[in-house]
């Protein structure tokens, strides 16, 4: 039976057989190689206004070290996935071959498109089939996109195995054009003392999944060189993962956030926190010539079980050569001016123990409930401008994303305070403290059915989502 989460007892799930497998030594794989550019993906068409690509699903052996061979599931045959870079109002047509023993879909995390395009779970490409993905990216979408599994129950193991890649939207009116840019894909690898993807422990399950091992473009701990103003793309694709960027010597500026352009630079004061699937763009001027680690800040996610708290973690070193200071344009982007709300909507996250459930023994729901592919939880109308406020009544960090939709951040409350945002900003995913109320304003501008749920994976796997059908 399903039991209210007692915080205080003591779970040592450490040795939760047959979980708990030995890790690789951090030491195994090589740091400081150049960082590496991502590859594209290449479109096949040459009609004006058409990209046209093959994505296969395969099992891939990589060599990580000269003698480290590990299998990861790939999308052709690379880690991370190749990139698609597309304009505002092309039209993609993308075939997904399945080369998988179980099923899967691509879903195009964060692109305003038709939801039976978009990967839902109902859609399953069955292992060994295809299906091609059509839609138009809507003008005013230019923005940092990605694109990874959305099946049923597969998709945290999906992801850990390695399949997950970027999908950039440009403007053809992109105010930064000018910059030189750079593209950090963040994601996270752990690795058994075998060099192979290690399983979930109960620990992953309930924390979500880290690794010992956080990649930049594929390479672990890379140098990287910034010897100019620079635009930087980032993507948070870990699975559990919380980042906290600190970027030492430099005037960081946030520029972008998960839909696009702010409508003006921030000026970044402490480090960017950003949570599973979320992205950021970012202008870095190096202030002095040196040589400094880009890190993780350790941010306290209130993690369950004996977990200690997080460390700060060295990503990468950056090399900074001291550069003129530019002036950034000071209008970005015009956001959606949404007027009031219509209708509200309440999501509540709370935690259960469920000892039936196999993986970590907690259930994480939304509205008291645990997803369900055949039931409708809330329904919106088509181009209502609503608000939604979500209650995290939980122990713990969660994020909350919805698919379909770029919402904007009206105000947070933690213990009674209530506070604006600092930016106005377009989202998809935003992160929210325990306790923490979070009140958004959103518009669902295409009918079909959205997903919503914590974009730690393994929660969002376990059943922390819901079903919206807009109409
Ligand atoms: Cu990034 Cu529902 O997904
Ligand atoms: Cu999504
Ligand atoms: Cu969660």
């Amino acid at each position: 039976m399903h039991q209210h989460m007692n915080m205080n007892m003591n779970m040592d799930m450490s040795n939760n057989s047959p979980m708990s497998q030995k890790l690789l030594s951090t030491s195994a794989l090589p740091q400081g190689m150049n960082l590496p550019t991502l590859a594209n993906l290449k479109n096949e068409s040459n009609q004006e206004g058409v990209f046209e690509a093959t994505l296969h699903l395969k099992s891939t052996k990589i060599t990580l070290t000269p003698d480290l061979t590990t299998e990861f599931w790939t999308y052709n045959g690379m880690i991370p996935g190749p990139k698609i870079e597309v304009f505002e109002e092309d039209h993609v047509k993308i075939t997904v071959k399945n080369e998988l023993t179980q099923p899967t879909t691509v879903h195009w995390h964060g692109l305003l498109i038709p939801s039976d395009q978009d990967g839902n779970p109902q859609n399953e490409i069955p292992a060994g089939g295809s299906r091609t993905y059509e839609f138009t990216i809507p003008k005013g979408t230019a923005g940092t996109y990605w694109y990874h599994p959305h099946g049923h129950n597969t998709v945290a193991e999906q992801v850990y195995r390695g399949l997950a890649g970027t999908f950039i939207v440009r403007s053809k009116h992109d105010p930064l054009a000018s910059l030189p840019e750079q593209h950090w894909f963040f994601s996270d690898l752990k690795l058994t003392d075998k060099g192979q993807i290690a399983d979930n422990s109960m620990l992953d399950w309930m924390n979500g999944r880290e690794g010992q091992f956080v990649l930049i473009n594929g390479c672990y701990r890379p140098k990287i060189k910034i010897d100019s103003a620079t635009r930087i793309r980032v993507w948070n694709s870990c699975s559990g993962r919380y980042l906290n960027l600190s970027i030492p010597n430099c005037d960081v500026y946030l520029v972008g956030t998960d839909g696009g352009l702010l409508a003006k630079p921030y000026l970044l004061t402490k480090p960017l926190l950003l949570t599973p699937a979320e992205r950021a763009e970012l202008i870095i001027m190096p202030k002095q010539t040196s040589t400094v680690y880009l890190q993780s800040i350790g941010y306290d996610r209130n993690k369950m079980g004996n977990v200690p708290p997080e460390q700060d973690i060295i990503l990468g070193e950056l090399t900074l050569t001291k550069s003129e200071p530019i002036t950034l344009p000071n209008t970005l982007n015009h956001l959606p001016n949404m007027g009031p709300a219509v209708a509200h909507k309440l999501l509540e996250y709370t935690e259960v123990m469920d000892m039936k459930e196999p993986r970590g023994g907690v259930l994480f729901l939304i509205n008291g409930k645990r997803h369900d592919m055949s039931r409708i939880d809330l329904k919106s109308k088509i181009h209502d401008i609503e608000e939604w406020t979500i209650f995290n009544n939980s122990h713990m960090d969660h994020n909350f994303h919805i698919h379909g939709a770029q919402f904007i951040v009206q105000s947070h409350e933690l213990n009674g305070k209530k506070t604006q945002p600092e930016y106005i900003a377009l989202k998809d995913t935003i992160n929210l403290r325990p306790h923490e109320k979070l009140t958004i304003k959103i518009q669902q501008n295409l009918p079909g059915l959205r997903m919503y749920h914590c974009h730690i994976i393994e929660h969002e796997t376990t059943g922390m989502m819901g079903q919206l059908m807009v109409e």
